[in-house]
């Protein structure tokens, strides 16, 4: 197969969802349809990093296991499925949103139940940074839930995005038969007990062969399907790929129904690897050249070696085993002969990998997030934000002869991005920022285990942070009058740290010269 060939039939994206939406039960059932795993209740282990800090920490210990679930790649039809994880739990959202730089698209699941949820909004903002191109799959149709041209209407109000049901359902709860796909004009009908969730796939909404396996339901459906087409947005390819339209499938992830028809669209919709942005020019996904940036660190197994491993989204060119890639912000050569892939549930040793696809390179805290690598050129990724941390706590260390472990260590997890780290420039204080609180936990953690610091996070008094641009004479004027508030991050940029929103708005009024952004992107 060609470069080409390789890299258009990837396809690269990531789930997003509210908490308990499905988005475990669906990613269990692609893999399965994609013949990864054998049964079901193989990924369902991972769940338990959502529900309290001594789960999350258990699963520490097997990080093994986190780490090869971080990628799945997988074969369906004829392209290659790379399915990025990301953390259930919201109080890691940082790390989702990171890993929704280094996807090409994302199925958006909701519930049926309870429609548009907190968490959802939030995601799907992050993914409009990018104009990221969005599936829709409403879950749970086993369940009585909401009216689904209600749905619509709540996805289409809440989230700002229009819909265009690809699939309609047949009933819901007790009555759901089955799903009807407006484009193929098929039918599949529902049972439970089927292997596979379909006992039977009709061809046309008008054969009498769906009025005697649903009765009156089946009426009802071409009376919906009516009302539907006329009522409804029909599928634009380009609205789709602008990130402006989202195509819906119904389902129950549950019963294995509608996970086919998603992944169809996935690989007869979504869009093969992307052109990505770079400082100096787009770097386009077939360029021969290698090229990719990191967008996630994940510590290893063990936890006495501090071995880590970066993740790197591939942007261009192909990847072989032992291969020199260029780190471009220290001009550093590496040579890469144990880069993993993520092939199914196994953690393999990397031949080749392709644009679209993610490798794992283990290293000892020599790799950053946001880092570009490349086959030699200058190239400098752009668009990994970091976000302005809501949760503010002082480290304080018990033993004071442990300081320099202490600063290390927070440095290097804050270069993972665990956490965020602030110095204000008028202090010795050591401030971190997180967006939830269990990321201070996983810190304090870590620093015991990894680098022998006893840590206490004592609350301070900052409600939120605001990065700084402006002249070097405007930013030192405003040092100079706030210097506790004016911090370096671990970038060494310039943050403001506010006490209040009042005090926020005061500072911007009397430095109007000065830009105060409320997320920053990693260099
Ligand atoms: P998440 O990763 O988005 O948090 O959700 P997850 O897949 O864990 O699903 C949350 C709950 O919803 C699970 O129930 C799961 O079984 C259930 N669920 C998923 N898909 C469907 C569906 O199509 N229909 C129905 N009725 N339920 C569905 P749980 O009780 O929390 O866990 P479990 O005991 O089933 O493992």
């Amino acid at each position: 197969m060609t470069l080409q060939e390789e890299i258009r039939r990837r396809r690269t994206f990531a789930i997003i969802s509210h908490p308990d939406a499905g988005k475990t039960t669906l990613t269990e059932k692609m893999l399965w349809f994609g013949g990864a795993i054998q049964m079901a209740g193989a990924v369902r282990a991972r769940k338990s990093d959502r529900h309290a800090v001594s789960d999350w920490m258990e699963l520490e210990k097997q990080r093994g296991i986190s780490v090869t679930s971080s990628v799945m790649q997988f074969p369906y039809r004829d392209c290659i499925i790379n399915l990025l994880d990301t953390p259930g739990h919201e109080d890691f959202s940082e790390d989702t949103y990171r890993t929704l730089t280094a996807v090409d698209s994302a199925v958006m699941v909701i519930d049926s139940v309870n429609g548009v949820e907190a968490q959802t909004i939030k995601l799907l903002n992050v993914c409009r940074l990018r104009d990221t191109p969005i599936l829709t799959f409403i879950n749970k149709l086993d369940r009585e839930g909401k009216e689904p041209i209600d749905l619509l209407d709540e996805i289409e109000s809440v989230l700002q995005i229009q819909c265009a049901p690809m699939t309609w359902p047949i009933g819901m709860g007790k009555r759901f038969r089955g799903t009807y796909h407006l484009y193929n004009d098929v039918v599949s009908v529902f049972d439970p007990n089927a292997e596979k969730g379909t006992s039977e796939i009709i061809q046309g909404i008008d054969n009498p062969r769906l009025d005697e396996l649903i009765g009156d339901q089946a009426d009802e459906l071409r009376i919906d399907i009516e009302l539907v087409r006329g009522a409804s947005h029909t599928f634009d390819r380009e609205a789709y790929l602008a990130g402006k339209q989202t195509p819906v499938f119904f389902g129950s992830a549950m019963n294995n129904f509608g996970v086919q028809s998603l992944l169809d669209a996935i690989v007869e919709l979504s869009p093969a690897p992307l052109p990505r942005p770079a400082q100096s020019r787009a770097v386009e996904p077939d360029e021969p050249k290698f090229s990719g940036f990191v967008f996630k660190i994940q510590a290893n197994m063990d936890p006495k070696h501090r071995d880590r491993i970066a993740f790197i989204r591939i942007c261009s060119g192909r990847f072989d085993r032992g291969m020199k890639l260029k780190q471009v912000a220290s001009g550093k050569l590496f040579t890469v002969s144990n880069a993993i892939t993520f092939m199914a549930q196994d953690r393999n040793t990397a031949d080749e990998a392709y644009a679209g696809d993610i490798i794992g390179i283990p290293n000892h805290g020599t790799i950053k997030l946001g880092d570009t690598f490349s086959a030699g050129e200058d190239l400098k990724f752009t668009g990994i934000p970091s976000f302005a941390p809501e949760i503010f706590r002082r480290a304080r260390i018990r033993n004071p002869l442990k300081m320099k472990q202490l600063q290390k260590g927070l440095h290097q997890l804050a270069e993972e991005g665990a956490t965020q780290l602030f110095r204000p420039i008028a202090s010795n204080d050591l401030i971190l920022g997180a967006v939830g609180m269990l990321q201070f936990d996983v810190v304090a953690h870590r620093l015991q285990f990894e680098y022998g610091v006893d840590v206490i996070f004592e609350p301070f008094d900052v409600a939120t942070a605001r990065w700084l641009r402006g002249s070097d004479a405007d930013l030192k004027k405003l040092a100079d009058k706030h210097g506790f508030n004016v911090a370096l991050d671990n970038a060494d940029d310039y943050v403001y740290l506010a006490p209040n929103r009042v005090n926020l708005n005061l500072t911007q009024e009397r430095f109007p010269e000065i830009k105060f952004l409320e997320t920053r992107e990693i260099y």
